[in-house]
């Protein structure tokens, strides 16, 4: 606890110092959660964070997530240093889509509007027409579908399949995963769902689909964590990453969470979901980004003014 406090002390020194932000996901430890919320920072999903940035005056973003996130970040503001604590913090939906092989892929289907996720690289990013997250995802398909347009979606099937359900949209979709949300397991949440059942289940939709089919409500981790706060049930089954509970508890502290089960065994919290890559941003290394300057983002100019483009574009639609 001392050596907590005192990195916590140092890091608010430090932000002082250079005019830093902190922009923080739900899915990161608390200690950096709270710290983003008293320093005049902000929590949020992956939206949010994006246009948290471009209102913020900070001359340096600090974002506690993963990499595509800070990459966003540097995208939509060139001009502000983006650090982030851990650069090698990536996400398994970014992995799962390397730029040449979807420039292929996109090449191979000229008559297509390309949608890519926000978990991507901004190389893929520079190559699709809309980026989207999985708050805004369904309103831009069905608006893309109402002209007429076929998609090519990328790199979550998951979310996409869920997407092309829900609005009929004609879909062409990359096969990636994310890994967190692919080790829910639909016979545990079915026998937790039967122990408790006026719970509501909250389901991210990066979730596979016999998870999903057993949700009250699908949504981003916002609109989780409202679903909490409004919904009249006591009781909350969240399949989603483990780090959101944290939020959860702050605005709903009467209500009970009970974590989706990840294996077959009950709904300890051993068997939580928790994403490994969120999990590198710490006290320790966020201090040490702040202090050495270095763990910068950087993007290639000619990148950058591609990928800005179908990110404005989602920012502008969400307005
Ligand atoms: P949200 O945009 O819902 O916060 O999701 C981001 C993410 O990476 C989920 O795994
Ligand atoms: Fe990527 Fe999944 Fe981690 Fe989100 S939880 S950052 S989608 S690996």
């Amino acid at each position: 606890e001392a050596e907590k406090s005192a990195l916590k002390a140092s890091i608010r020194d430090l932000l002082g110092a250079r005019k830093a932000v902190l922009v923080a996901h739900y899915y990161t430890d608390e200690d950096l959660q709270s710290l983003a919320e008293e320093t005049g920072g902000y929590v949020a999903d992956s939206l949010e964070m994006a246009r948290f940035g471009t209102e913020s005056d900070a001359e340096t973003l600090v974002v506690c997530g993963v990499r595509f996130m800070g990459e966003t970040a540097k995208i939509l503001n060139p001009e502000k240093r983006v650090l982030m604590p851990d650069l090698r913090a990536t996400c398994s939906l970014d992995e799962g889509c390397p730029a040449a092989a979807f420039t292929a892929f996109c090449d191979a289907n000229p008559d297509h509007v390309v949608v890519v996720y926000a978990n991507t690289s901004a190389e893929v990013k520079a190559r699709a027409d809309w980026v989207v997250t999985s708050s805004i995802a369904l309103p831009i398909v069905k608006h893309l579908a109402s002209q007429g347009q076929k998609i090519l979606w990328a790199p979550d099937k998951h979310l996409g399949h869920y997407i092309e359900r829900m609005t009929g949209a004609e879909m062409l979709l990359w096969d990636g995963a994310c890994v967190v949300h692919e080790e829910f397991k639909s016979f545990a949440l079915d026998r937790v769902r039967k122990l408790h059942p006026d719970a509501a289940v909250l389901v991210h939709p990066e979730a596979p689909d016999d998870i999903v089919d057993q949700a009250d409500l699908v949504g981003s981790t916002t609109q989780l964590i409202k679903a909490v706060a409004e919904l009249p049930n006591q009781e909350f089954i969240i399949a989603t990453d483990a780090g959101i509970f944290w939020k959860m508890h702050q605005i709903a502290p009467h209500k009970t969470l009970i974590p989706a089960p990840t294996a077959g065994e009950g709904a300890t919290c051993e068997s939580c979901a928790h994403c490994p890559w969120m999990a590198m941003n710490a006290l320790q290394s966020l201090e040490q980004a702040l202090r050495n300057g270095d763990r910068e983002i950087l993007i290639d100019p000619a990148i950058r003014q591609r990928a800005v483009v179908p990110i404005q574009r989602m920012l502008d639609f969400a307005r």
